[in-house]
């Protein structure tokens, strides 16, 4: 369902944020001020803050914010329609049925079309694996232990060696050539002419929870590489809001969800009974699919392979898991690289007798630590042991801490009072928190990753500037545009504030982070809009600081500019002239 921007507003302008939060959980009122401990994580002094006047929220513990639609997105779990019809519902306001812009039509139906581009495509690619020509693919999956049942049921095929069969095929059914492009299974090259993104790889189409084909894992035959490609990000393709396998698990009876790393595992687990497994798509498991999951569980299973790298990815997974209650327990896969490996190794009673013992998430993380420290050395032992009660301090429950902070003190040989004395002491200092980072290694930011992130924080400030002095926009109008930021989501939102300001010569940011609908875009535009820097700095200052804020931005962008317009010497001779009055630029205020 797809509603206009006025719509959308409205619904926002009748649903006081305040209210709505405060009928959430209890907002304490001190003059214009309205705080809470932060529903989204742990804490004991309230960092969460709601703004009357500016209609959003923003937690400055743990960074979540946005408007009162991304609280309901946040809180209930909602999509940004269900968010914004429970609170049409609550306002008393009729949405209108069915009501779609020109815009929003154009996208639904590139949408759909996409879709049903991949529908196509998956059926084409299924139907090459019997024939022919997909003889070497399908004794492939065969050879990996795959049944015809299976094969159907994940819908696996084969894309041929030609560079432009389903290219082809999808021209006799009607697409175009751009359409194709845009779906992410052809590409274009000045050469070469238009090609298939997928050649000669075993098909792994990619679900989405309607039962709609989204996207394509491909894998090659052997040992080349790359081993996996991956359909690019489209129109209807989020990875960071799917998970492989997720419209089958969801229909589980089994307890939990269980998280694997590869297809080939989930496809593996799913043969031996263990339809509950699901796995993120080539990419770090995000906040996004955790939340997803909690629609439909309350507890996750990590069964990551047992390397290093899987190791790694447990962990930070861990970290999402607890940030968003989701509570989780890990599968130990040793001597096994992963559960497919497992499974043709032990069977699904070999899987089954690891999911009974999977470890909690924090004896994992304990058992990972202890590894990290030398357990001879009485000072390093002592750092694991504060560094594991630590972690203990974590468990909200006070039962559960005490059972885990027994079976540590037994496990680890480490005496129960002492234990349990630190354990409390780092809960009432709140110690822990500051220590998460304690299994990341510190990884170094190259020069370039430096600048990038002192680009980014630059076009973020000018931003909140823009926000709280609107008077700047008439002062900026002439010297910077919203192409000169790059970040794509700051860009958006500095077009957004122009023409706002254009056209009603005021602000209100609440109503710009309406244009977004995911989650990840909500919190990224309310950070930018609750940005909290100290505006108290002389007037003098002031300009000084917003015309360096300036100049850095632009320059970038004439830099960039004319790398990419190199040989155009018109355009070159103007950048220069750019160039020389940006550098002289001052911004008076
Ligand atoms: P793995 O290398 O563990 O693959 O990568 P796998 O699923 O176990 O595959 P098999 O058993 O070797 O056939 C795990 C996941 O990481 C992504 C894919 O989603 C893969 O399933 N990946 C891996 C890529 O996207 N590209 C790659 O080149 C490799
Ligand atoms: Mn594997």
């Amino acid at each position: 369902m797809y509603y206009a921007d006025e719509v959308i507003e409205e619904v926002r302008s009748r649903n006081d944020i305040v209210d709505v939060i405060g009928s959430y959980i209890n907002l304490k009122h001190k003059g214009n001020s309205h705080t809470a401990c932060c529903p989204f994580h742990h804490e004991k002094t309230p960092s969460f803050h709601v703004s009357r006047e500016k209609q959003m929220y923003h937690c400055f513990g743990c960074g979540v914010g946005g408007n009162v639609f991304t609280f309901l997105m946040e809180h209930e779990n909602f999509t940004f329609p269900e968010a914004l019809e429970a609170l049409a519902e609550r306002a008393g306001y009729d949405l209108p049925k069915q009501e779609m812009s020109a815009q929003a039509k154009k996208q639904a139906d590139a949408r759909s079309k996409i879709k049903d581009m991949n529908k196509l495509s998956a059926a084409y690619f299924h139907y090459l694996l019997k024939t022919e020509h997909g003889e070497k693919a399908l004794r492939y999956l065969k050879n990996r232990g795959l049944s015809d049942e299976t094969i159907t049921k994940f819908g696996l095929g084969y894309s041929d060696v030609y560079s432009d069969d389903l290219f082809k095929y999808l021209k006799s059914k009607g697409y175009k050539d751009d359409e194709l492009k845009d779906a992410g299974l052809v590409k274009f090259d000045e050469k070469y002419g238009f090609s298939d993104c997928f050649k000669n790889r075993v098909m792994f189409p990619i679900i989405d929870m309607n039962n709609r084909v989204i996207g394509f894992g491909g894998r090659v035959m052997g040992d080349y590489k790359p081993k996996y490609l991956n359909t690019q990000d489209t129109l209807v393709f989020d990875k960071s809001r799917n998970l492989y396998g997720l419209n089958l698990a969801k229909k589980s009876r089994r307890k939990g969800i269980i998280f694997c790393e590869g297809y080939m595992d989930v496809i593996s687990m799913h043969q031996a009974g263990f339809d509950n497994a699901v796995a993120s798509l080539g990419t770090a498991l995000t906040v996004g699919q955790v939340n997803l999951v909690k629609r439909f569980t309350d507890r996750a299973y990590l069964a990551y392979d047992s390397d290093d790298a899987g190791t790694k990815a447990a962990l930070r997974a861990l970290e999402i898991m607890r940030e968003f209650e989701l509570p989780a327990r890990v599968i130990s896969l040793k001597p096994y690289k992963d559960p497919d490996e497992l499974i043709q190794a032990e069977g699904p009673e070999g899987m089954e007798k690891r999911i009974d013992e999977a470890k909690s998430g924090i004896m994992f993380e304990i058992e990972i630590l202890a590894h990290n420290y030398n357990q001879e050395d009485p000072q390093e032992r002592t750092e694991f042991q504060q560094e594991a009660a630590k972690r203990l301090s974590l468990i909200t429950d006070p039962m559960e801490r005490k059972n885990y902070v027994d079976s540590v003190a037994k496990q680890y040989d480490i005496d129960k009072d002492s234990l349990k004395e630190a354990v409390t002491h780092y809960g009432i200092t709140g110690a822990a928190k500051v220590d998460a980072s304690v299994f990341q290694e510190k990884k170094r930011k190259s020069p370039e990753e430096e600048k990038e992130q002192q680009m980014l924080k630059s076009e973020r400030l000018l931003i909140s500037w823009m926000i709280n002095e609107p008077s700047l926009f008439d002062k900026l109008q002439s010297e910077i545009s919203p192409d000169d930021f790059f970040e794509p989501v700051y860009h958006d939102v500095v077009q957004a504030l122009f023409e706002q300001y254009q056209r009603d010569g005021k602000l209100v940011p609440a109503s710009i982070i309406n244009h977004y609908q995911s989650k990840e875009e909500h919190e990224k535009v309310s950070a930018i809009m609750q940005q909290d820097f100290d505006m108290e700095i002389p007037d003098g200052e002031k300009s000084k600081v917003i015309t360096d804020l300036v100049k850095t931005i632009k320059l970038r962008s004439i830099e960039h500019q004319m790398k990419i317009t190199k040989g155009d010497l018109v355009k070159q001779n103007e950048l220069i002239t750019a160039k020389i009055h940006a550098g002289k630029l001052v911004i008076k205020i």
